[in-house]
């Protein structure tokens, strides 16, 4: 039995105009998903502690076509399912032991679609520990890389390699295209409202890529989006963290216009603002779930407590470390 744990992530600045080749810079934070694997005779049984889906288990007979019977939107349950059959068959790939049978167990502290990378995170911890399990020991690097096959599959081709990249290294990195790699970043002062949805990844995916294929002005805006952050990244490394916090609102208001903000993900933002932060936006694919502002006082964290719609709100440091073992 092994036990790997992997972590979440905010976006500082790029998400879904990475999907297009711009740059992203990610940062992982300290909210761990946590996956066993424990090899059995045949096919994959699930067991699913936390995963902001109330907890269920589900038993595979190897083509997926179980549900667990819970109450949330189809799309997600498919999607974490999606994410857990495909992590297991890299594993079963990496170790060239088609047949391989598993009992996975997760537990994870990151809800779910919310945008702060439990998927990603979900997808390394299990091809980890998976592969660990069947006496192979694959490099980070080549974890983000079947992790990032993962999310390619199951968000029907339109994924780019931030998200695993950045939960199988840790700390903040820089990713345009295949070119993926760590960054220095200065202590950051995040702080992440939660509205308690969640966003549909595939579909917002795939609502940018309408509008960058139908308006020239839309295709403009990822571009833009790549500008701010060419721009951040330079702010970064000087660790000028009030334009940052600029270029984040800018960022924000790039991605509204692409269509992926809601009512409470607006709400949040603009409460953070008020408040003082530095600056606020959404974090990942959008259409509800999380906002990520920068605020080394408590102010943020008290205004979003009172923000209707907000659900939860905390402050996240940087992890810098990556993919790990957890028990073996
Ligand atoms: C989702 O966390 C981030 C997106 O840019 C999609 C991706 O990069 O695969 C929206």
């Amino acid at each position: 039995m092994v036990t790997s744990s992997a972590p979440g992530k905010v976006y500082l600045f790029g998400e879904h105009a990475v999907v297009y080749g711009e740059p992203a810079v990610p940062c992982a934070i300290e909210l761990r998903a946590q996956v066993t694997a424990q090899r059995r005779d045949e096919g994959l049984r699930v067991h699913a502690g936390d995963l902001s889906l109330s907890g269920f288990t589900v038993k595979y007979d190897g083509d997926g076509t179980e549900r667990p019977d819970i109450d949330v939107p189809d799309s997600l349950v498919d999607a974490a399912m999606g994410y857990i059959n495909e992590s297991v068959e890299q594993a079963r790939d990496a170790a060239g032991i088609p047949e391989a049978g598993f009992d996975v167990t997760i537990d994870s502290e990151i809800p779910l679609g919310a945008g702060i990378g439990s998927s990603a995170a979900v997808a390394v911890a299990a091809i980890d520990a998976a592969t660990r399990e069947l006496g192979v020991e694959l490099p980070p690097e080549e974890l983000a890389d079947r992790a990032y096959r993962v999310e390619h599959t199951v968000q029907d081709g339109q994924a780019s390699r931030a998200d695993t990249f950045c939960s199988a290294m840790g700390g903040a990195v820089r990713v345009e295209g295949n070119d993926c790699r760590g960054i220095e970043a200065p202590d950051l002062p995040f702080v992440i409202g939660y509205d308690g949805g969640a966003g549909d990844t595939g579909a917002l995916v795939a609502g940018v890529r309408e509008l960058r294929d139908e308006y020239g002005f839309a295709a403009d805006t990822v571009g833009a989006i790549g500008d701010v952050v060419r721009t951040g990244e330079r702010v970064l490394a000087d660790g000028d963290i009030e334009t940052l916090g600029n270029l984040m609102n800018f960022n924000h208001g790039l991605l509204s216009a692409l269509g992926v903000s809601s009512r409470s993900l607006d709400a949040m933002v603009w409460a953070a603002r008020d408040a003082g932060a530095y600056g606020a936006k959404l974090t990942g694919a959008g259409g509800g779930g999380c906002i990520v502002a920068l605020d080394e006082s408590h102010e943020t964290e008290t205004a979003l407590e009172y923000t209707p719609g907000c659900q939860d709100t905390f402050r996240a440091e940087l992890d810098t470390e990556g993919v790990r073992v957890e028990e073996q």
